[in-house]
């Protein structure tokens, strides 16, 4: 180990001694991943493998800000319900990662695991707009015996190996396994400032050639993050978080988008997974039995902030992990059924318990539920509305759903609330720091609230 490599680990060790202060915070969630100390954005490497769930995630141990290292943090587990956080996974130690180990996929191999991901280097030498220059992105991979210890670094794909027409932003390789080898998606941004992705086929999962580049037929945003592509009852759904598509009413209301295209991909096709103010870079897997989403409950560059948390010394958290399933050529998401274990008693509406779950029946249009003094969700005939009523929404306003509710399963988790509309038909993920957590419901719906247990995640492992 060089110098440097063990001077990255030496903080992210020192960085990870105060995990135990972090978990007395006020606002950390009770059945929500979030980091264990510092911060977080997108989950990476999802995938089962070995009877062991492995949730990565893009982690920045030193500042809840996202300064420092940007890394990849690991949490494996048998169940989604119980919890090891295993350390820093992937440090950026390496003249082809040295500022940021950024996001990417994994595939299970053997008794462990093949690992993807893009390298993130920056030029520090002169000015540089770090869109056509000033950057590199190798495409990488990384072998694990096990799942948990990871072998050496290997250069896939450099700077010089992507299609010309691409500026230096390209990133993020998700890879699956075809009957013809392994498929590679990267996200990026044409020249002229058009999102695309790149598709690369492979037959040992080593060596990639392009294959095409996806693009909308009309400019739908300059920059596609985290792309996706999955097979769900014969249908073929591409993903994507693309940055710069214009803001509509019940549409790209965020600073950015996440979504899928279903059939050819142009924007009529595109359909938004989430309609909340902090949602983005989902990522899927199959688990053997179903198709299985996590999305950052987060979002880059917003007018809003997280400050409480931030306050605590961490930042962010992942979604519930959600199935995947498909309707009418709609793709709908609750959370997996696992979740249902940390249902604890029925509770009282007026109660003031922080982790909960409400279930809404028979939601007569005009309806209304107040969570706390926060959050007012408003059921019209052909609408639905999320507001904030007072600061607890630290700047988040209002969000809007184009759809009417018959029903809906309300997950609040102390200082993060998802709320699934018609069986996952839409979904709103929100932070917010209320003060108090007893609902209130008027104007027609038969509501029953549930306390949730928490799930337990084991931070005690020593850093290897
Ligand atoms: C999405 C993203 C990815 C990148 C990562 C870096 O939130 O910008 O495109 O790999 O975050 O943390």
């Amino acid at each position: 180990m060089t110098k440097e490599q063990a001077e990255l680990r030496a903080r992210a060790a020192k960085a990870q001694e105060r995990i135990s202060v972090t978990a007395e915070g006020r606002y950390r969630c009770k059945y929500h991943l979030m980091p264990p100390v510092g911060w977080m954005n997108d989950p990476n490497g999802l995938c089962c493998a070995n009877g062991l769930y492995h949730v990565f995630f893009q982690y920045a141990p030193e500042s809840a800000d996202g300064a420092g290292m940007r890394s990849w943090g690991h949490y494996a587990g048998p169940d989604l319900l119980h919890w090891t956080f295993y350390g820093v996974a992937i440090y950026p130690d390496t003249e082809w990662d040295a500022d940021g180990a950024y996001s990417g996929s994994a595939l299970p191999e053997g008794e462990g695991l093949r690992i993807y991901y893009t390298g993130n280097v920056k030029h520090k030498d002169k000015a540089y707009d770090y869109i056509s220059d000033g950057r590199e992105s190798n495409t990488m991979l990384i072998r694990s015996e096990d799942g948990i210890s990871l072998g050496e670094k290997q250069v896939l794909l450099r700077t010089a190996d992507y299609p010309k027409e691409f500026t230096r932003h390209i990133r993020d390789p998700k890879v699956t396994r075809t009957p013809q080898g392994y498929k590679m998606v990267l996200g990026g941004r044409l020249r002229g400032d058009t999102g695309a992705v790149l598709v690369y086929v492979s037959q040992d999962g080593i060596q990639f050639s392009l294959q095409e580049v996806v693009t909308a037929p009309e400019k739908f945003g300059y920059m596609w993050e985290c792309p996706d592509l999955f097979e769900l009852g014969g249908e073929e759904f591409l993903c994507v978080s693309p940055q710069g598509v214009p803001h509509e009413r019940y549409k790209f209301q965020s600073t950015y988008s996440s979504g899928y295209f279903c059939g050819e991909v142009k924007a009529e096709n595109y359909r938004e997974w989430d309609c909340g103010f902090d949602f983005y870079a989902p990522q899927t897997f199959w688990d053997g039995k179903r198709r299985i989403l996590y999305g950052w409950a987060g979002m880059p560059d917003v007018p809003y902030d997280n400050a409480p948390t931030v306050a605590e010394g961490w930042q962010h958290a992942l979604t519930l992990p959600r199935e995947i399933t498909k309707k009418d050529g709609k793709l709908f998401q609750m959370p997996v059924r696992e979740m249902e274990e940390l249902r604890g008693e029925e509770i009282a509406l007026r109660d003031e318990c922080s982790a909960y779950e409400l279930d809404l029946e028979k939601i007569a249009a005009g309806a209304k539920v107040r969570l706390g003094e926060a959050l007012e969700i408003l059921f019209q005939k052909e609408e639905c509305v999320l507001r904030f009523l007072t600061q607890a929404g630290r700047g988040r306003t209002e969000r809007r759903a184009k759809i009417c509710a018959k029903k809906a399963r309300i997950f609040m988790d102390v200082s993060v609330c998802e709320v699934y509309l018609n069986d996952g038909e839409s979904v709103f993920t929100t932070r917010l720091y209320p003060e108090r957590y007893a609902v209130e419901a008027e104007g027609g719906c038969e509501a029953k609230r549930y306390r949730m247990n928490g799930h337990t995640v084991r931070t005690d492992i020593r850093q290897q």
